[in-house]
């Protein structure tokens, strides 16, 4: 199936961009020092889908993650909800800068695709 390349240098760090791939948005941030280390210091053994954010990213600074809501497949909003991350707007989910599901409807953490950095890590191939 079609492979699809995002450029990164033409994401600034702080900033969200949408993507699409196989008919569904892709979520990518560049997320800020600040962000990473929010998401990384969370509990996240407490959450409801108990994953920790190196296990959701290749590298810290690039979140990508399906644009999906877990619940029932609304498209959430970026930069908003309660935990600085994204917001689904259908039933009030809200999900962390590490795409976590944290309050809300939402059963599960937004689905992290397969991707790849390529050689020198300008693209990202999803
Ligand atoms: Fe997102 Fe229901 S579809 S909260």
């Amino acid at each position: 199936l079609a492979k699809v390349e995002v450029e990164l240098g033409a994401i600034p760090e702080g900033k969200n961009v949408i993507i699409k791939w196989r008919g569904k948005p892709v979520f990518i941030r560049h997320r800020t020092q600040s962000e990473i280390e929010e998401a990384r210091t969370a509990d996240w053994k407490t959450f409801r889908d108990p994953e920790s954010d190196e296990d959701r990213v290749k590298k810290p600074e690039w979140l990508v993650m399906l644009g999906v809501c877990t619940h029932l497949g609304c498209v959430p909003i970026g930069e908003a909800g309660d935990y600085g991350g994204w917001f689904c707007p259908c039933h009030g989910s809200h999900y962390d800068i590490s795409g976590r599901a944290r309050k809300g409807p939402a059963p599960l953490n937004l689905e992290v695709p397969a991707y790849e950095f390529t050689e020198g890590d300008e693209k990202v191939v999803i």
